[in-house]
């Protein structure tokens, strides 16, 4: 017989308390709490369990057959690299971000490339006529591709035994309800029943299961904290409402580094991937503007050219302003301390506004020389020529210090077609320049490279 139980549940958070209160203890929101009927169900109602769940055998390491090749490729190269290589057997991924990013424009795009694997695309936000509308617009078809617009859990997986599908989309997680549970649709309890349902039939049928997931107006995922630590992968889906551009990033992977990013460009017939981000994320213009320079920066494993575009003009208050897009504030403060101390620029009484282009945000060290240079070239306003690049960490004494991985740089600056590159002197050791056309401008204080440039 089932056990009926009740809890207050955070609804911000997911945190559950005996009783009611005011404030969550966990994320301090104000009265979020809200009572949840919770029943548990006896092991038995659980669906694809025959009461006994499935036994598996301790095995020798050696003797497991590692499951590396068996990745499903995604024909998505921006996604399969996020995930570490494609989709792996039996993951669940939540897809996360805000409403009309495009998280059912990309669920749907991968469903359908998958040309070789029927997927089953569940909706409980659009009938499917909508998501043949939106398929429409993508156009691409795919005979395999399965739509349904279903909310229900028990009916999901009657679905599933009925169509055997290789892969799952669920859109949204937000949406699903289970009879099991009497609170309704993304409560704190149907989020995560519903989840570990799927879980469990991901894990048990090795099928990948793809969730959708809505975040909240503070970029968390909406739900209960426990929701991402279920599930083995958590990607983000950001972008400006202002650019076209939006980069999918992992927060967690149990399958693959957390470094990568992918980019892709939302046109009229659904995203596209951008393979060569650096063309992307470069202004077209050639005309050299002063304040602008260009950084050899790596995020993941790619190399990317990112500019740097900063303004320093007299301050009109009497607190000068320092703000900062895409490149941490107090880095930018401490770049600037080290400009007045080190190199004797006084930009104290001034306002500085820097902003990394492309709307992507920058966790490189590497990119430090590119933002000193751009300072220093808006605030005398002379501009830093166009075919020139920079790659360098700055230290607090203004020492350029060595940098990761720099002859891919050296080879991404080359290859967009730069004449010229300021690197840090200790990365010299063991690099063979005579390989490169770039001229490079060994440097070891900030310093140098303003008696090179100006
Ligand atoms: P959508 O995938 O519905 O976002 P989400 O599921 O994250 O809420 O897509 C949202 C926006 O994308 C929508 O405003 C329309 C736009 N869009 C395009 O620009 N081109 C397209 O081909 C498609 C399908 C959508
Ligand atoms: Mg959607």
């Amino acid at each position: 017989k089932a056990k009926t139980k009740s809890a207050w549940f955070c609804q911000t958070c997911g945190v559950e308390s005996a009783k009611w209160v005011g404030k969550c203890p966990s994320c301090g929101e104000w009265n979020s709490f809200v009572e949840e009927v919770v029943v548990k169900s006896s092991p038995s109602q659980i669906i694809g369990s025959n009461g006994q769940g499935k036994k598996n055998k301790p095995q020798k390491i050696s003797e497991i057959s590692s499951s590396e090749a068996s990745r499903f490729d995604t024909k998505n190269e921006e996604l399969n690299r996020v995930l570490g290589g494609g989709l792996v057997p039996g993951s669940l991924i939540l897809i996360g971000g805000e409403p009309g990013i495009g998280k059912s424009t990309l669920a749907l795009q991968i469903a359908l490339n998958l040309k070789n694997y029927t997927t089953l695309y569940v909706s409980g936000e659009e009938s499917a006529q909508q998501i043949k509308l939106r398929g429409n617009r993508i156009n691409s078809d795919n005979e395999n591709c399965l739509i349904v617009s279903e909310t229900s859990m028990e009916n999901i997986f009657s679905h599933v035994k009925n169509t055997s599908p290789d892969i799952i989309v669920i859109d949204s997680i937000q949406t699903l309800a289970t009879e099991s549970i009497e609170a309704g649709p993304g409560s704190v309890s149907q989020i995560r029943e519903c989840t570990s349902q799927l879980l469990r039939f991901a894990k048990e049928s090795s099928t990948p299961v793809i969730l959708i997931g809505h975040i909240t107006k503070d970029g968390n995922l909406a739900g209960p904290k426990i929701l991402e630590h279920m599930v083995d992968t958590v990607l983000q889906f950001e972008g400006d409402q202002n650019h076209m551009y939006r980069i999918l990033r992992s927060t967690k992977n149990r399958f693959g580094s957390t470094s990568e990013m992918g980019i892709y460009e939302m046109q009229h017939n659904g995203l596209r991937e951008v393979s060569n981000p650096s063309e992307l994320l470069l202004s077209q213009d050639d005309e050299s503007l002063s304040g602008v320079t260009i950084s050899a920066s790596i995020e993941g494993m790619r190399p990317f050219l990112i500019e740097t575009q900063a303004l320093v003009s007299s301050a009109a208050y009497g607190t000068p302003q320092r703000s900062s897009t895409g490149f941490d504030l107090r880095r930018l403060n401490m770049l600037l301390a080290v400009l007045e101390k080190r190199a004797g620029f006084k930009l104290s009484t001034k306002d500085v506004f820097l902003n990394i282009a492309g709307g992507i945000k920058v966790n490189d060290p590497a990119i430090d020389l590119a933002v000193i240079l751009a300072v220093l070239s808006s605030s005398t306003d002379i501009s830093i020529p166009k075919e020139v690049c920079f790659s360098g960490e700055i230290g607090l004494s203004g020492e350029i210090r060595p940098v990761s991985r720099i002859d891919q740089r050296i080879s991404e600056a080359e290859k967009l077609g730069f004449k010229q590159i300021f690197i840090p002197k200790h990365n010299s050791k063991g690099l063979d320049t005579s390989k490169f056309k770039i001229k490079i401008h060994l440097v070891s204080k900030v310093g140098e490279v303003f008696q090179t440039l100006f």
